[in-house]
């Protein structure tokens, strides 16, 4: 029996995994999930489900006995290895659980300074939702035609009251990218009038990753900042860690109003990140599997006559307009998780991508609603 059939049994079994059973899967594919025909797909939330990485499994095992410790030793430890991949100091480095939490703290940021937030209108908004609450203004700039943020249009768009730049790249929901090259410029520019906070949750997906390093502007650049996250491909979105690189002076004052104090993440969460960053097998076998998924989901949409935007992360933005309101029960009755989403007078699914067996299970339930 293996350890998802032991959680599905209950307490009796949730007991038996702590007296010992649980074995880290220590093989790449082996923690993909095994689902039977009826089960649940859950296409929602941009998830790796191939992951931790197996490295990252082994890491939290043996770092369970130095558990009753605060993580500080650790938190820095996992700083100095961030601040090496990306070419900076310890001191540019800021954790948090989640990149949520970094969100949260740069809402709170900007918004105690009652300053606007100038950003795409159809992007991930959480920074700019959590800013609005304590009275910023978020400026959208729409996307262009083929569903890309415009940056020209934003550069327009800032002005003596704008305190921060969203950028999110690739872009959720859309999923569109636009490449190290082309946005360079633009942060850079940008980053002259107002900090630039790019968020880059998906960019390990992306084809210039890592030679084109966002990271590396910092230092020339102390008003861009970089936002990401170990919950994407690096399959750890239930340990919640995600970090901030930013100029060691705009570090300094998020710190004075993080009440995690620099030690909000689990001892277990920062060990399986330090040996994720090294799991390079990991990255590699994700990438692959989520090229794999990805290509044979377009190949349905593609027989299904369902447009699609350019895809580069793990997930895929659809116009299923033509299917209208009722997608949502038809999701349901096929006990998808997915919800659509509604936006000028269109709907599209953001269909993340799950393993290629997830795929092919979604393809099978949906095949007779949208060939209908
Ligand atoms: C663009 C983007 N930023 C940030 C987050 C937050 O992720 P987490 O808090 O798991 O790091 C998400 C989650 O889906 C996301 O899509």
């Amino acid at each position: 029996m293996d350890r998802r059939q032991l959680l599905k049994r209950g307490t009796g079994s949730l007991i038996a995994l702590a007296a010992g059973s649980f074995l880290p899967n220590t093989s790449l594919g082996m923690n993909t999930p095994d689902l039977s025909p009826l089960d649940r797909l859950r296409l929602c939330c941009n998830e790796n489900p191939h992951g931790p990485s197996p490295l990252a499994q082994a890491a939290i095992k043996e770092s369970i006995s130095s558990s009753y410790r605060y993580p500080r030793k650790v938190g820095d430890e996992l700083k100095a290895t961030i601040a090496e991949v990306n070419g900076l100091t310890p001191e540019h480095v800021l954790l948090g659980a989640g990149s949520a939490s970094i969100l949260q703290l740069m809402g709170l940021w900007i918004g105690q300074q009652k300053k606007d937030i100038v950003s795409a209108e159809y992007t991930f908004k959480w920074l700019m939702r959590y800013a609005q609450q304590l009275g910023s203004k978020y400026i959208k700039v729409p996307l262009n035609k083929d569903m890309y943020i415009d940056l020209e249009a934003m550069k327009g768009k800032i002005s003596k009251n704008t305190g921060l730049v969203y950028v999110c790249n690739p872009n959720n929901p859309t999923g569109t990218y636009i490449s190290a090259k082309q946005a360079h410029p633009f942060y850079k520019e940008m980053s002259n009038t107002a900090p630039v906070f790019v968020d880059e949750a998906y960019i390990e997906y992306t084809a210039d990753h890592p030679t084109h390093n966002t990271a590396h502007l910092i230092r020339n650049h102390p008003n861009i900042m970089v936002c990401r996250t170990f919950s994407k491909i690096y399959g750890m979105a239930g340990l919640r860690i995600g970090y901030l690189l930013a100029d060691p002076t705009i570090i300094e004052q998020l710190e004075k109003i993080d009440v995690g104090m620099g030690i909000s993440v689990a001892y277990t969460s920062l060990a399986a990140a330090i040996a994720s960053l090294k799991d390079q097998s990991f990255l590699q076998y994700s990438l692959k599997e989520n090229e794999r998924a990805r290509n044979y989901l377009q190949q349905h949409l593609r027989k299904w006559n369902i447009p699609y935007h350019d895809a580069t992360a793990n997930f895929v933005h659809c116009d299923i307009s033509k299917y209208g309101k009722d997608i949502k029960a038809e999701l349901e009755k096929q006990n998808i998780s997915l919800n659509p989403i509604q936006r000028d007078e269109k709907t599209y699914l953001r269909i993340s991508i799950g393993s290629h067996k997830e795929m092919e299970l979604f393809a099978s339930r949906m095949n007779d609603f949208f060939t209908k």
